[in-house]
């Protein structure tokens, strides 16, 4: 038996796992490195998280990325080499915490890697007949693996997208597994660089989980910062967006797109929500020289109108249901009170409260992903809804 089959085996069959999970979202801000305990599978498995980090992205590497990210034409040389680029450095990080943390790297079993979104491109975007849904994740496995020396599960979206699902968002199998209780209506809302939510039902019943996209999390008003306010990358405590005063006939032209008239459930990306999307609103309205404070309190309050917009369509009137809120998106204050304002009898609460550190929870989404890949079994997300299908997602790259 190949040697690397041997040890994934006993990986598989012992009772925990040591995994590391990364992500790197749409913001562009970071790495988030999550190292997890993993007991069992499936609907028993349980999860201690033991460390976690952030390691911000270099100013150099964010223009790397933002050389191909989210747009229609790319060099393909800089799209190529970025495969292997971000996959090395993602390993560097990865080492670099070990070596903090004191680990050896023979204790950790798998290393879960998301890698960088560059595009995703769902049906909805691009349109095209004959092309179904895609998306586009850079930071290749094998050398992850191998520079790591960690057996590395990674490309989750691709399996999603061939068993019919749009590629995203897959945070809905790791809530389910984590967050799921009997008698207990739940909302887990991540605000990333997009926002999705999911919801679920206390009956436990699969077939009721609700997970989609709403539109933006952070990203409309991230780009309109770094656009304007050169060096900064976002609005810290919505100090910006806080100064301004929203513009109801920008907000109102904002609104107004097919995305919002899409059935739910939908996913969508920066391709989609970006300064073009912006520069049309404005064009369609009588408005002009509308003050930067303005436009980020207006992207601002359009960001908070997604999210509860799509939460009401999909949940209608719950009262005192808890909505658990994670991502960086809930930092900002301004847009956490305008959320709070626009969903009465909803309960904001973190995802502290379910015991996970809200900025961790993507990373060891995909920790749980791997988890399973390994030694899950689909079929329990058999009962799922469309938008879940039940696949083992995840491809396994071997150190040597
Ligand atoms: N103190 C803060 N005030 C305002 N916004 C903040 C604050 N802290 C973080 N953010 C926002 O959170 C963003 C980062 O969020 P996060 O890392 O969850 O997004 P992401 O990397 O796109 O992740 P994912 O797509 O996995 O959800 C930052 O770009 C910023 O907009
Ligand atoms: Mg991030």
């Amino acid at each position: 038996m190949n040697q690397n089959i041997k040890k994934l085996t006993a990986i598989a069959t012992n009772s925990k796992r040591l995994i590391i999970g990364l992500m790197s979202g749409t913001s562009l801000d970071g790495l988030d490195i999550a190292l997890c305990s993993i007991s069992g599978c499936g609907v028993s498995t349980s999860l201690e998280l033991l460390h976690f980090e952030t390691i911000p992205y270099p100013d150099m590497v964010k223009e790397k990325i933002r050389a191909v990210f989210a747009q229609k034409h790319v060099e393909m040389e800089k799209l190529c080499l970025l495969h292997p680029y971000i996959a090395l450095m993602h390993a560097r990080y990865v080492n670099d915490c070990l070596a903090r943390w004191q680990l050896e790297r023979s204790s950790v079993d798998l290393i879960a890697s998301h890698g960088q979104t560059v595009y995703h491109a769902p049906e909805s975007l691009h349109h095209l007949k004959g092309s179904g849904n895609a998306t586009l994740q850079l930071g290749d496995g094998d050398h992850l693996a191998m520079a790591t020396g960690i057996i590395t599960v990674s490309d989750f979206r691709q399996k999603h997208i061939a068993a019919g699902g749009e590629g995203a968002p897959l945070a809905v199998y790791g809530d389910y597994l984590l967050f799921s209780k009997r008698g207990a209506d739940r909302i887990l809302l991540n605000i990333g660089g997009i926002s999705n939510f999911t919801f679920l039902p206390g009956s436990q019943n699969p077939k009721e989980i609700w997970c989609t996209d709403t539109g933006p999390g952070n990203t409309l008003m991230d780009a309109f910062v770094q656009q304007h306010y050169p060096g900064t990358y976002f609005d810290r405590d919505a100090a910006l967006a806080g100064r301004g005063r929203i513009n109801d006939e920008l907000l109102a032209a904002l609104q107004d797109h097919e995305f919002f008239r899409l059935s739910f459930t939908k996913t969508t990306g920066p391709e989609l929500f970006n300064l073009h999307y912006l520069e049309a609103a404005i064009r369609r309205t009588t408005v002009q020289d509308v003050p930067a404070e303005d436009i980020m309190a207006t992207l601002n309050a359009f960001t908070a109108w997604c999210i509860t917009t799509g939460i009401r369509a999909c949940m209608g009137n719950r009262p005192g249901i808890p909505v658990y809120c994670s991502g960086g998106g809930m930092h900002n204050p301004l847009l956490m009170k305008q959320i709070s304002d626009q969903l009465p009898g909803y309960t904001l609460l973190s995802t502290v409260e379910l015991g996970i550190l809200p900025d961790a929870k993507e990373a060891i989404c995909f920790a749980v992903l791997a988890n399973e890949c390994v030694c899950g079994d689909p079929a329990v997300f058999r009962q799922g809804p469309a938008g879940m299908p039940a696949v083992t997602m995840g491809k396994i790259s071997f150190p040597f």
